[in-house]
């Protein structure tokens, strides 16, 4: 059962910290790296209908700037499973997503998850304490309700129509969700750009995994029977038996420490096959940043999916399903009812998101275009870790959103 992380390693996207690191999390200090870089920043706090208060991270003007005559449109961008804002800010002033965006006239919004560590607090649940509770979620919650509620926050505070979103990997899942879900919030967005957005398994690339997700309910209801269900929580780099490298004796003990040596050390094999060509300074840019948390049902989800290769909401079992849906089987997201402008960036060299996939995708959207990055070797993580993610991707995206509002 153990092997069966397998799975968990490999659907975290690429964001965890080289193992052993355990001063304290740069993650949050996001505004201040922010400042530091010669920008302004804000934090802001959002609390959803369902209590959750989720922090939110602003860069109002481009570099050196302080105030600004002229309108500053809107952008939202939200971040990937396991990651937070900073994964958005993680690549400098040069070559950062947001940086580009608030220098190209952009006043930038990022969000935070519930869940990850900036935003792993509750008007009435305790996270550590009600951790069941807490933890009970999944990216359809992600998408559904704390989306919704940073866009709905960022339009209400800005005085704004509609703004421009930008998701990478789980942050293109929660879009899909949205926007599927409550269709109405796609006239809130004058453009979506998607990165490596996830969302239809029919084709998932990596067999093992796929093999592996077979077992996604197994390890799932192990998790919870031992009460794991966060991934990489707050204390995770001070606990000694999971801050070093897996293999070692350290790993011993019970099943959870061994469940998370196992993800961890499955990681590190699979950072040693990855190409990182285009990422040479890959572990530098981790120094300063720190990985963000996310519930296990996140993860557990995602197995779903690709067991049954489909993008569908969450299986609770037949008899549960029956009563939840009115339907044994869980109802797919129907992407045809997302009217929004979307772009799909993807690469071919992506382990999470197969090009068939995300060509289906687009056929079942009636307003999607897809670009493929320009550079074979691109990774799933790629778009927030290689610097050549500028003139790749992030020129063109800024581009078309300057020609929607006529800038
Ligand atoms: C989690 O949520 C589901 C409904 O979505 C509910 O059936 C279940 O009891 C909840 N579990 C906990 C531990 O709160
Ligand atoms: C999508 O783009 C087209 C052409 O640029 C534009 O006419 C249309 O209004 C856009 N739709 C939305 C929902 O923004």
């Amino acid at each position: 059962m153990i092997r069966g992380t397998f799975l968990i390693s490999l659907l975290m996207c690429g964001y965890s910290l080289p193992a052993g690191r355990e001063e304290k999390s740069a993650l949050f200090e996001v505004p201040e790296i922010i400042i530091s870089n010669g920008y302004q920043a804000e934090r802001h706090h959002v609390i959803t209908p369902d209590g959750y208060i989720l922090e939110m991270h602003r860069i109002p003007f481009g570099r050196h700037q302080t105030t600004s005559e002229v309108r500053r449109p809107a952008v939202f961008l939200m971040h990937g499973l396991l990651s937070a804002s900073n994964s958005y800010i993680a690549l400098g002033p040069e070559y950062s997503i947001s940086y580009n965006l608030a220098d190209a006239g952009f006043d930038v919004w990022m969000g935070n998850a519930r869940g990850n560590r900036l935003s792993r607090r509750h008007t009435t649940l305790d996270p550590d304490v009600d951790k069941s509770e807490f933890f009970n979620f999944s990216w359809e919650e992600i998408g559904m309700i704390d989306v919704a509620a940073m866009i709905d926050y960022v339009l209400e505070f800005t005085g704004e129509e509609k703004l421009h979103y930008v998701g990478h990997s789980q942050g293109g899942t929660s879009f899909l969700v949205l926007a599927s879900m409550r269709p109405e919030y796609n006239e809130k967005l004058s453009s979506v750009n998607l990165l490596a957005g996830v969302g239809y398994m029919n084709h998932f690339p990596n067999k093992n995994l796929g093999a592996t997700a077979l077992l996604t309910d197994v390890i799932y209801v192990a998790a919870l029977a031992v009460g794991f269900v966060e991934v990489y929580p707050p204390d995770f780099d001070r606990s000694l038996p999971w801050g070093k490298t897996a293999g070692t004796d350290r790993c011993t003990g019970n099943l959870e420490t061994q469940y998370m040596c196992d993800l961890i050390g499955v990681r590190h094999l699979v950072r040693e096959n990855e190409s990182v060509s285009g990422t040479s300074d890959f572990l530098d840019i981790f120094e300063g940043h720190d990985i963000g948390g996310a519930a296990l049902k996140q993860i557990a989800h995602y197995g779903q999916n690709i067991r049954d290769k489909a993008f569908r909401r969450w299986n609770y079992g037949l008899i549960q399903n029956l009563r939840i849906y009115g339907k044994v089987a869980p109802p797919a997201y129907d992407l045809s009812l997302i009217t929004a402008n979307v772009t799909m960036h993807y690469t071919v060299n992506d382990i999470l998101l197969d090009e068939r996939d995300v060509l289906a995708m687009a056929a079942d959207m009636p307003n999607t275009v897809v670009r493929k990055v320009a550079r074979d070797t691109f990774l799933h993580e790629d778009f927030v870790l290689a610097k050549d993610v500028k003139e790749l991707v992030t020129d063109f995206m800024i581009e078309s959103m300057l020609q929607i509002e006529h800038m």
